[in-house]
């Protein structure tokens, strides 16, 4: 017999490649088992974003987070999930230096994850990275537009392609990743008509972040919508609010300790009746002899 928990498939890369131009393909990242499990049930993709170094960890960028940290958070991410696609992020310093060391950091991430792709960032200058991984077995989601993993040379985050002249290029870069065999391209930052454009030119689903509702899917860091992160960028929407909930519950839960009215009866463990012992009445014990 066949478990209703295995009629469950994951989506895999090729399903996700097959939505170009169909239902919008909905993504949200996601560190832990508890919210994986939350955002399993309403989204396709889930990432393990690199973006786990400034959200979890209070890093100023995602420079420094190491592949050791998105293996651990991919993990988290596989048991929470069982539907989603999920992939993991390439941190910055693991697949930059040749083909050999984005296979030998992506095969890491495959076998000791479960997760069923990666994302790299950077167009033309990937390609053939891309191409090697994917004819290799790796399923690869490219990253285009605003790549914050280049922060150092680009000098700071802000919105890319919004004066006509500089569109070449990021369009180009869109190209080469999906001419190179990525299943489908993350556009972050890219002013919309720009992200729109793109969208109707190459063959792989274009997943937007501050791109254009256009793209054939979308994706928000969860921290971002939920209004936990201090710093909101234009391209966020906030679809809860759980930073002043979170606070209020912290407060009541602060004061009730306080005053000792937490824990109360139900939530401690009084001993089994058979087992109580028959402590003497304060004043009528056995007197003493
Ligand atoms: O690291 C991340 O969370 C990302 C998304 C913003 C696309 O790359």
């Amino acid at each position: 017999m066949v478990s209703a928990q295995n009629e469950i498939r994951r989506l895999t890369a090729p399903d996700i490649r097959a939505r170009k131009g169909g239902e919008p393909i909905v993504s949200l990242t996601s560190y832990h088992a508890h919210t994986a499990r939350i955002v399993d049930a309403y989204c396709d993709v889930i990432l393990v974003g690199d973006s786990l170094g400034m959200v979890m960890h209070g890093l100023e960028t995602t420079v420094p987070v190491t592949l050791d940290m998105m293996i651990l958070q991919g993990q988290a991410v596989m048991r929470g999930s069982k539907r989603a696609l999920v992939v993991v992020d390439m941190p910055f310093g693991s697949y930059e230096a040749s083909k050999k060391q984005a296979f030998a950091s992506a095969s890491r991430v495959l076998k000791e994850t479960g997760c069923g792709a990666i994302k790299i960032e950077g167009g033309r200058r990937l390609a053939e990275t891309i191409s090697f991984l994917a004819e290799r077995g790796v399923p690869v989601m490219g990253h285009v537009g605003l790549t914050p993993q280049a922060i150092n040379t680009l000098g700071s985050f802000r919105a890319q392609g919004r004066n006509e002249i500089d569109w070449g290029p990021i369009e180009a870069d869109a190209r080469a990743v999906a001419e190179a065999g990525a299943f489908a391209v993350v556009l972050e930052a890219v002013a919309e008509p720009l992200a729109r454009r793109i969208t109707s030119q190459i063959s792989i689903p274009t997943i937007g972040i501050g791109a254009s509702p256009a793209c054939d899917g979308q994706i928000l860091v969860l921290e971002d919508m939920l209004g936990l992160s201090p710093r909101v960028p234009r391209f966020v929407k906030r679809f809860g609010e759980l930073g002043p909930s979170i606070e209020q519950a912290v407060r009541t839960y602060a004061q009730e300790v306080r005053a000792r009215t937490f824990p109360g009866a139900e939530h401690v463990y009084p001993m089994r009746q058979a087992t109580v012992a028959k402590l003497p009445e304060r004043g009528k014990g056995p007197s003493r002899a």
